[in-house]
């Protein structure tokens, strides 16, 4: 009865401060009554007892007279920047085929029977499950005492211990190094080691953020700058996936587009990243190259000439690559294979590789099951490795 009475105050307290004084419980069913709110003009809090006003609150009350003041967050006052983003995996067609996917459930007749939704390289939405593996390690990881229990299998445990035991106090909670934790950075270099046939990685030059877009956006950030003509231009493919769009958006970036061969497959030419490059000069500077491969939303895989001819064009013109090869996982034509462009770089020499820079990503958000359990990449990370030092 008493915690009843207690929910019934602070319901009052909350809803209707300059209400009645006196108020009845009815709906309780009980004799009880509750003591009145204190106005905001009324005496002091010991007098009352029942809520704290703070002195801001109070000199607020004061000053406004009691009018809502105005709000300092409004669609008008909004970052500029940032309500010019768009980002149409979340937009309107997305939005159209909510809404026809509700009119379905609802009965209504349609020429087709379900809607699929092609917007989003959203795994788990599709109907992927989940991976068991990193679930075990993650669940290990959080919750130690489990460490104890049988029904978690003996690789998951040892994984989780090697993870705990990198971390300061032996706990997730704990600050890990900015980079990431060590252990794990460590693994993703096996990693790419394995994936690039030996071609070597080193973890200093791992970075785990918390996806690729995160660890894009990061990078673009560092390299936009200048006014004007002097305004950092970033090159992009169309068709792109509008993380690069939104992002060069925000940061006042100038976005040169180049355009993939859709009668060839949406190859890349590299005439065209020439013909991009040319006409940005006269309006900006363009600094940077985004490529993605396995390209989304268009599905080719760059052959290794492709990639070769690209980064000779990157190192003509002094660009910073930014390979985004988050689909590297996903090629399933038996006539293709991914070729990872910190590999191909390191192939083409050290006179490429000690002057082209390079931040590539991954991430586990479009990994199968083979690669990340073999990858030991325990969280959604993205890697960005940069031009080669001696010790890649
Ligand atoms: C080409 C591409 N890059 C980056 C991302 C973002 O990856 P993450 O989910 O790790 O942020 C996606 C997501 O679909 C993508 O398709």
């Amino acid at each position: 009865m008493q915690r009843l009475q207690v929910l019934a105050y602070r319901s009052v307290i909350a809803g209707a401060l300059d209400q009645q004084p006196l108020l009845s419980v009815n709906a309780l069913k009980t004799p009880c009554r509750i003591q009145p709110v204190r106005l905001k003009t009324q005496g002091s809090v010991e007098q009352y007892g029942l809520k704290r006003f703070s002195t801001a609150e109070a000199t607020v009350a004061t000053r406004e007279n009691g009018k809502m003041r105005e709000r300092t967050l409004t669609m008008d006052t909004i970052n500029p920047l940032v309500k010019a983003v768009e980002y149409a995996v979340r937009g309107p067609i997305v939005i159209k085929a909510g809404e026809i996917e509700k009119c379905l459930q609802e009965g209504v007749k349609k020429p087709f029977t379900e809607v699929i939704k092609a917007n989003i390289g959203d795994a788990h939405a599709m109907g992927q499950p989940p991976i068991t593996f990193l679930r075990q390690v993650v669940a290990l990881c959080t919750c130690p005492e489990l460490l104890e229990s049988p029904i978690f299998p003996e690789d998951a445990k040892l994984r989780a211990r090697r993870i705990l035991q990198a971390c300061e106090g032996r706990s997730l909670g704990s600050y890990s190094a900015s980079q990431g934790v060590d252990c794990i950075r460590e693994d993703i270099a096996a990693f790419i080691e394995q994936r690039d046939d030996g071609v070597p990685a080193n973890r200093d030059n791992i970075y785990l953020t918390t996806g690729a877009s995160d660890g894009i956006m990061s990078i673009l950030k560092l390299l936009v700058s200048g006014q004007g003509r002097s305004r950092t231009g970033v090159m992009i493919p169309i068709p792109q996936y509008p993380l690069y769009s939104a992002t060069i958006s925000e940061l006042e970036a100038v976005q040169v587009n180049y355009y993939l061969d859709e009668d060839n497959c949406w190859a890349l030419d590299v005439n065209e990243l020439y013909r991009a490059f040319n006409a940005a000069k006269k309006y900006c500077n363009p600094r940077v190259l985004c490529i993605i491969n396995p390209g989304n939303p268009t599905g080719q895989v760059q052959s290794k000439k492709c990639i070769e001819e690209v980064l000779h064009f990157a190192y003509e013109e002094k660009l910073f690559v930014l390979s985004d090869e988050v689909y590297q996982d996903n090629v399933y034509s038996p006539d293709c294979r991914f070729h990872s462009f910190k590999k191909v770089l390191y192939e083409m020499g050290p006179e490429y590789f000690n002057s082209v820079e390079l931040a590539s990503f991954h991430s586990t958000s479009k990994a199968t099951q083979e690669s990340v359990v073999s990858e030991v990449a325990t969280w959604r990370c993205s890697t960005w490795t940069r031009r080669s030092r001696p010790s890649w």
